[in-house]
């Protein structure tokens, strides 16, 4: 078997931005299948103490939470000793990337940079990145795949996403550093920020469902994206671990092209509302009309598939919901 096939059982992994929505989900799927020892590095900026409450709850002195940045080098070093695979998820959102460029700079470009520096250095045997449907912007081919070209991207965030692939490359070429760079499409489900300034769709309309008034669509709500549920993401990450495979990217997405306004018929549904549609004026911001991934390659080397269904999700979205204990989700209670 190729060293870069690392097994989960007994090691030691190091998860940035193990607070939160993906990472803490990366955290309970590496401890459920018998990791010996979970670092979590998370700052705090957008995570959540609450999203590791399980893996506290059951993991005991196999999980540490480490409240620090990927900045500083002195703790990114220590805690990459002893460590055999990292996952690196800890990033800004994109909307915050294109309002603050240069703490987007220091968050994904800088930060990305110290962690497999000190990855390299500490020998870890594989690392596991976290990059984005954005590296392609709006694609020209349909379903697209990771030979697609980055040039139509025109985010910071998305020119981050596509350097540090390249910065992972260069590793892999002078340090020999093993690495696997997930890109991930339209990611959905629990511990999704409900409370934050960057809020996603969902939970604005599952707060307008849920206080009797339809879900608004800015436009005529055909743009379309390729959902894929969170769980299904932490499982690529875990898989791309366990796979003989290094120096690659691969498109996690769903292989389902589903517009706004379906989602937003989906998520009546989930939610039992007979309730219309109710479309805004059109919101001239995101210049991607269209998402949909090919991912035969995951599928081939990772053995990956996605498992989750839409409706399913965003039923188990509207119970996590819920149970958050939001006033604005009191009517559906
Ligand atoms: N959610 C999506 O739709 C999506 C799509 C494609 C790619 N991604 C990527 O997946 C990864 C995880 O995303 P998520 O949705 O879980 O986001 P998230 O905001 O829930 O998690 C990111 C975590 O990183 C932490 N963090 C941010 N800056 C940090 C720093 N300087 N030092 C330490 N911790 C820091 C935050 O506190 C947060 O807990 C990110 O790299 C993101 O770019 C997400």
């Amino acid at each position: 078997m190729s060293e870069a096939a690392q097994p989960i059982s007994g090691q030691r992994a190091l998860v940035t931005g193990g607070a939160g929505t993906i990472g803490s989900a990366v955290v309970d799927q590496l401890l459920a299948a018998g990791a010996a020892e979970v670092v979590v590095l998370d700052n705090f900026v957008r995570g959540r103490r609450e999203n590791l409450a399980d893996a506290t709850a059951t993991a005991g002195d196999r999980l540490t939470v480490v409240d620090g940045d990927i900045n500083d080098r002195d703790l990114v070093g220590r805690l990459s000793q002893g460590t055999d695979l990292v996952f690196h998820l800890a990033a800004i959102r994109i909307t915050q990337c294109a309002e603050e460029p240069r703490l987007a700079l220091e968050a994904l470009v800088d930060g990305t940079f110290t962690v497999i520096e000190a990855a390299a250095a500490a020998g870890v045997k594989k690392v596991i990145a976290s990059s984005s449907a954005s590296v392609y912007g709006l694609a020209e081919q349909f379903p697209t795949t990771e030979r697609h070209h980055p040039y139509n991207n025109d985010t910071f965030y998305g020119a981050a996403k596509a350097f540090n692939e390249g910065m992972l490359r260069s590793f892999k070429a002078m340090y020999g550093l093993d690495y696997v760079a997930l890109r991930y499409f339209n990611v959905y489900g629990p511990r999704m920020d409900a409370h934050g300034k960057y809020t996603e769709v969902l939970i604005r309309w599952m707060e307008r469902i849920a206080g009797g008034e339809p879900p608004l669509i800015f436009g005529d709500g055909a743009q379309t994206m390729d959902f894929v549920h969170v769980h299904d993401i932490a499982r690529a990450n875990v898989l791309a671990a366990k796979a003989p495979v290094t120096d690659t990217v691969y498109n996690i997405a769903s292989a389902q092209e589903t517009s706004l306004k379906e989602l937003a018929q989906a998520l009546l549904a989930a939610m039992d509302s007979d309730l219309p549609l109710e479309h805004g004026p059109e919101r001239a911001v995101n210049g991607v009309t269209r998402r949909l991934a090919d991912i035969s390659a995951a599928a081939r080397d990772l053995g990956w598939k996605p498992e989750i269904g839409l409706v399913d999700g965003l039923r188990g979205l509207v119970r996590w919901w819920v149970d958050l204990g939001d006033e604005a989700a009191e009517a559906v209670r």
